[in-house]
């Protein structure tokens, strides 16, 4: 498209402000914004601001005819043990037949945190501090050994984190993973709009763009390239992971196993929740339809509910935002009729006056836009919900400090090591929790589950102490 075409598209669009200072522009600046426009695909704001924005526009949550969603529960919890085996069988077979991709989303800016870099670098590990990105790393290296089938892994950045998450991996030597296998893709961007749907301008020269949710991964799969990819080696189940979160089994065949059997399109984990009301999406049912409503938009009561029978939250299936995807079903999402919905969030917006002044907001002065992963979940054909354990799945770092930050997450790590040597008869002292009373490492080339972890360590002869920064590798 030329560029007046673009900017009357704009015009006529009633965006034509975004070109206002256009003519002071030097031609690199100008080239900048007319690449950035060319991101927006202006028929959809109107769109949002029509369904999102608009005076009457619907925000409550319809929560007519919600239930708790079904969720296979774990043996140990009254679920049926030959069907996890048969799970865990079919999703053997699976990675040794090479269906299976990585795919990490790694686009999120990691504001909570307070921590200036791509959140995968951030060093989380008890002894030897590697980062979140080496520890998904080894753990989808090591399972490329144990099934055969080197696993390729997908990661999605954002533009604000692209180029440092590549070149942290270039420097790291990508962590032994052949640079084959492992593809970064930008998400995409929305503008940020006025509540009437206006388009801001961050600077004269810049719209004041931002990522589109980790929903924006479907696109971004598709466009990206990366779905054709995964259909050229014949890998047709992704397992999705947050960035955040270390204690994921990122490559769990009991998992794929279930979304196998099941000929679901899309599973996911749950874990009970430890309390009403923890910040976790929940797993409802809807007209039939599996949902997942975010812990800010469901109702307290709904949360705090307890089924009188047995005296547990009803709403207990907290989601740990850990999905398999079937690679036809996400492309279907990205192309088809059926899409993601997107969510409105109010935000302080830096952004500019009509004279082009700096303007710092003190309080929401515009709306941004995202869409999240699981609101797919209603599209899927058989979507499964399995049970898992807290302890061998879910301890992100999301906080500089209390709960679900660095130290929680590393005594979590601490304390599934424990329990691997403890179940393989190697006692190690610990508190009530669980906690042992010094740091030890176990990595995850030696072992990054139950079963690997047993395996190797029964080989090792004579086995080491178990004390004070023992490092396995
Ligand atoms: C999320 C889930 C919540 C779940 C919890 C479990 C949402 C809205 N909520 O909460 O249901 O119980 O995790 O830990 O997701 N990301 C991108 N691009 C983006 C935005 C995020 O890649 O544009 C990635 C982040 O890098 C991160 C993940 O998505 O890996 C989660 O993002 P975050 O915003 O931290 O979600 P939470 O609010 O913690």
């Amino acid at each position: 498209m030329s560029n007046p075409t673009l900017i009357e598209e704009f015009e006529r669009a009633g965006q034509g402000h975004v070109f206002a200072f256009y003519n002071e522009l030097a031609p690199a600046a100008r080239q900048a914004l007319l690449a950035e426009a060319t991101e927006i695909d202006l028929a959809e704001v109107a769109e949002l601001t029509r369904t999102l924005l608009a005076k009457g526009a619907s925000t409550g949550l319809d929560l007519v005819g919600l239930a708790p969603a079904p969720y296979e529960r774990r043996p140990e919890n009254g679920g049926d043990s030959s069907a996890w085996a048969s799970a865990k069988m079919a999703g053997e077979a699976a990675l040794r037949a090479g269906r299976v991709a990585a795919f990490t989303v790694a686009g999120g800016q990691g504001t909570r945190l307070g921590y200036d870099g791509p959140k995968g670098t951030f060093p989380v590990t008890p002894i030897k501090r590697k980062t979140l990105f080496q520890v998904f790393a080894e753990k989808i290296r090591a399972a490329g050994v144990r099934y055969g089938r080197p696993l390729h892994w997908f990661i999605m950045t954002s533009h604000a984190n692209h180029v440092a998450t590549e070149t942290f991996f270039k420097d790291h030597g990508y962590f032994g993973l052949a640079p084959t296998q492992v593809h970064f893709f930008r998400q995409g961007r929305m503008p940020a709009v006025t509540p009437e749907g206006k388009i801001l301008l961050e600077t004269k020269g810049s719209i004041a763009m931002s990522p589109d949710g980790h929903g924006g991964s479907l696109r971004a799969l598709d466009r990206s390239g990366a779905l054709d990819l995964m259909e050229k080696e014949g890998i047709d189940i992704l397992s999705y992971f947050q960035v955040d979160n270390p204690l994921v089994r990122g490559i769990d065949p009991t998992f794929i196993g279930w979304h196998v059997l099941r000929g679901s399109e899309m599973s996911s984990k749950m874990v009970a929740k430890a309390y009403a009301g923890e910040k976790v999406g929940h797993f409802c049912a809807q007209n039939g339809r599996t949902v997942v409503i975010e812990y800010s938009d469901l109702p307290k009561s709904y949360q705090e509910e307890v089924d009188p029978a047995t005296g547990v939250l009803r709403y207990i299936a907290g989601s740990i935002a850990i999905h398999v995807l079937d690679t036809k079903f996400i492309r279907r999402m990205a192309r088809g009729s059926d899409s993601l919905p997107f969510h409105r969030a109010d935000k302080k917006i830096p952004t500019i006056d009509a004279s082009g002044n700096p303007v710092k907001p003190d309080k929401a002065n515009g709306v941004k836009f995202e869409m999240f992963v699981f609101d797919a979940l209603p599209f899927a054909r058989n979507p499964v919900v399995i049970e898992t354990r807290r302890e061998d799945d879910f301890s992100p770092v999301k906080n500089a400090e209390g709960l679900d930050s660095p130290k929680t997450c590393s005594d979590d790590q601490l304390r599934q090591f424990v329990r691997w040597f403890a179940t393989n008869g190697a006692a190690v002292p610990a508190d009530a929790t669980g906690l042992p009373p010094f740091a030890i490492e176990v990595s995850p080339l030696f072992g990054y589950d139950e079963d690997s972890f047993a395996e190797a360590w029964s080989k090792i002869s004579p086995k080491p102490a178990v004390s004070a920064g023992l490092y396995l590798e």
